[in-house]
């Protein structure tokens, strides 16, 4: 059993565990392996705090790659997740969105986010999935302390959800911050979009207001000429 502390303000919890649904996990959590996460559940606690370890460890395999021929690729799967519900719509750029990244570790952030978007809209609303090129100036860089003045490519994953609340929006990113039941969230699919941004060189910004949908922005360096 699922075994969840109640942390403070109504319909906020934070899941504590010691087992997971580990179908989710594997969904969510990327490059793991079932076995990996029943080894790693049947050490009892901070099962979290492990798996986390295991998914941060895990190096991506970095190529050359064209973010709109990702995004392409994921498509049918995002139409399985999130088209029966939701409208799901695209705009992508139309210049060369080229990045060193592990194509894996791209669609796991896509799906992460679209399932979490699907959540958000239990009575269907609009999906956009959004491609484009952008630059970051000296005065950008050094507000935001992980850019690096330079070309980027984003990728924005925008519904028209429930939003989420202004004191959540620094949390959702912690592994085990979840507003969901049991068996319906982990709470690690944030943390692990985080954790592959990072790895990337990039950052994700989050914009929301209750009731308003939510966009998560994805910035990844771009080109294919970094070491
Ligand atoms: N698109 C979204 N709209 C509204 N709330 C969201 C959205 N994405 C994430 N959240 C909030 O962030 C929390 C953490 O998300 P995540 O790390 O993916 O864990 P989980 O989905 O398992 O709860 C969710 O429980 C939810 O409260
Ligand atoms: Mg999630």
């Amino acid at each position: 059993m699922l075994a969840n502390r109640y942390s403070g303000s109504p319909g906020r919890w934070v899941r504590r565990s010691s087992e997971f649904d580990a179908r989710l996990i594997y969904q969510e959590c990327g490059s793991l392996t079932v076995s990996e996460i029943r080894i790693a559940a049947g050490r009892g606690a901070d099962l979290a705090g492990r798996l986390m370890g295991l998914s941060r460890r895990r190096e991506p395999r970095f190529e050359a790659v064209e973010l709109n021929a990702v995004v392409r690729q994921f498509d049918s799967r995002l139409e399985r997740l999130v088209g029966s519900s939701c409208e799901i719509r695209r705009d992508h750029c139309t210049e060369p969105t080229t990045l060193r990244a592990d194509p894996g570790m791209l669609k796991q952030v896509l799906m992460n986010l679209a399932i979490n978007a699907r959540d958000a809209m239990p009575g269907g609303g609009v999906l956009s999935v959004r491609t484009r090129r952008a630059s970051v100036d000296d005065q950008m860089a050094r507000v935001r302390p992980d850019a690096r003045a330079g070309p980027y490519v984003c990728l924005s994953v925008t519904d028209t959800g429930t939003g989420i609340a202004p004191e959540d929006q620094s949390r959702v990113f912690e592994p085990l911050f979840t507003t969901k039941k049991e068996g319906e969230g982990t709470g690690l699919g944030l943390a692990t979009v985080h954790t592959i941004l990072q790895k990337h060189g990039g950052w994700v910004d989050l914009e929301s207001e209750p009731g308003a949908g939510a966009t998560f922005e994805l910035y990844f360096p771009a080109g294919t000429d970094r070491g």
